[in-house]
């Protein structure tokens, strides 16, 4: 199937993955593949340090402090409820909460801030962006309120592809003491991101796109201003009440977990043991899927984020130089292929964009993304709500002659 396919879904989900990816899954699933942390055994043991290794090249890579503050989640997805809910309680933040997030949200983040703010938990606004496909970070300066206590930002939007100020945006939320979590599902990997340069409490990442790792691999990391309650409560219900240190815990600043259960630590406690990151690591880890990640991150360190950027800058400074004069389409976002990671949507006057994504696929082996990309928000304020657009994605791995072959395509779709 790969061998015939063209692939410009890579905002997706990337493909192929890097080198090594397979063998390092391969590999562990042969000889390590036993559950990490719970037991002292010598394979227990081994899985464990493959993951606390991979814990680390993640924390390197973003320029973190603490490796144990990084944790493992399932995909970009997972890693941004963990954030949300970690922060505004999972039933809901203290009434008269304030939230600021964008229209260029995936739905990961719109999703469940919609849903705190239709049970009245939350107060929600959402900042628009302008005809390039930018947040201007003063909007979001003007929107903080008293209340306010968590901006939610991409990094970089999934539909266009445009790069957003984190820096500015990360300083405006430490002038005001408000937490700051970029959702980095289209720049980890493709984008030098640091945590530090940025004044990010929470960044969220999947490890399946850019970080070139197989799908059921994300992170968050979370800030020194996100603590976990100091400790649990170390009687079990029915026992006279002792909380002890946990009494003192501001409630308002204590991070929530957001999946409960076993860890790799310590069983011994009523409720989730809270130190980081057994606190938010609930359940066997996608080991397998991990130790993909690592030789991903492996990859990208040997290749360089650099050299990523530009190649898939350059594909789509050729796609937006072709068709941005081309009256019969339609580019959405800046022109300028510099200020977007490897991502550019159009439309072909007179197609409604699921068919061009069906026509590139059955007669010219191309795969793109039509439709809205869990992107509502942006969708409607392009205008281009509810049929979407043709999102072309192209990868490290793609090439010059497959771009000449989809425009070649997309010329003879539009007649
Ligand atoms: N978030 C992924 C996308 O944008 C699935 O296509």
């Amino acid at each position: 199937m790969s061998d015939s396919l063209i692939y410009f879904d890579n905002a997706a989900t990337s493909f192929p993955k890097a080198p090594g990816v397979n063998e390092a899954m391969s590999k562990f699933l042969a000889e390590d593949a036993a559950n990490p942390g719970r037991a002292g055994h010598r394979m227990a043991v081994a899985a464990e340090q493959m993951l606390d290794g991979v814990r680390l090249k993640l924390t390197r890579l973003f320029d973190c402090d603490d490796p144990n503050r990084m944790v493992f989640t399932l995909n970009g997805t997972d890693a941004l409820n963990m954030a949300i809910k970690g922060v505004l309680g999972e039933s809901g933040a203290p009434e008269g909460v304030h939230v600021i997030t964008t229209e260029l949200e995936h739905n990961s983040v719109s999703r469940p801030l919609q849903a705190m703010a239709d049970r009245r938990q939350i107060e929600l606004t959402h900042v628009g962006f302008n005809e390039d496909g930018f947040i201007d970070p003063d909007d979001i300066r003007k929107a903080i309120q008293p209340n306010t206590r968590l901006i939610v930002l991409t990094h970089a939007s999934n539909v266009l592809g445009t790069i957003q100020d984190a820096a500015a945006v990360g300083a405006i939320a430490r002038e005001h003491g408000v937490l700051f979590c970029l959702d980095a599902a289209q720049t980890a990997g493709v984008l030098p991101i640091s945590v530090k340069d940025l004044n990010v409490d929470l960044l969220a990442f999947p490890g399946h796109k850019s970080l070139l790792g197989p799908t059921g691999t994300g992170g968050l990391y979370i800030g020194e201003r996100c603590p976990p309650p100091d400790k649990p409560p170390d009687i079990f219900p029915g026992m006279p009440a002792d909380r002890g240190a946990s009494s003192l815990v501001d409630e308002a600043s204590r991070f929530n977990p957001w999946r409960e259960g076993g860890t790799g630590g310590d069983s011994s406690t009523p409720t989730q043991p809270t130190d980081f990151p057994n606190y938010l690591e609930g359940g066997t880890p996608n080991t397998v899927g991990i130790a993909g990640l690592g030789a991903g991150i492996d990859f990208i360190n040997r290749h360089g984020i650099d050299n990523a950027l530009a190649h898939e800058q350059a594909l789509v400074a050729t796609l937006i130089d072709r068709f941005a004069d081309d009256e019969r389409f339609t580019v959405y976002g800046t022109r300028d292929a510099k200020q977007r990671v490897g991502t550019v949507s159009i439309n072909i006057t007179g197609y409604d964009a699921p068919d061009v994504g069906s026509i590139l696929d059955d007669s010219f082996g191309i795969a793109v993304r039509p439709g809205l990309h869990c992107a509502p928000y942006t969708h409607r304020r392009l205008g281009t709500f509810p049929d979407g657009a043709v999102r072309i994605s192209p990868g490290v791995f793609n090439t010059s002659e497959e771009v000449d072959q989809l425009i070649e395509a997309l010329g003879q779709i539009a007649g």
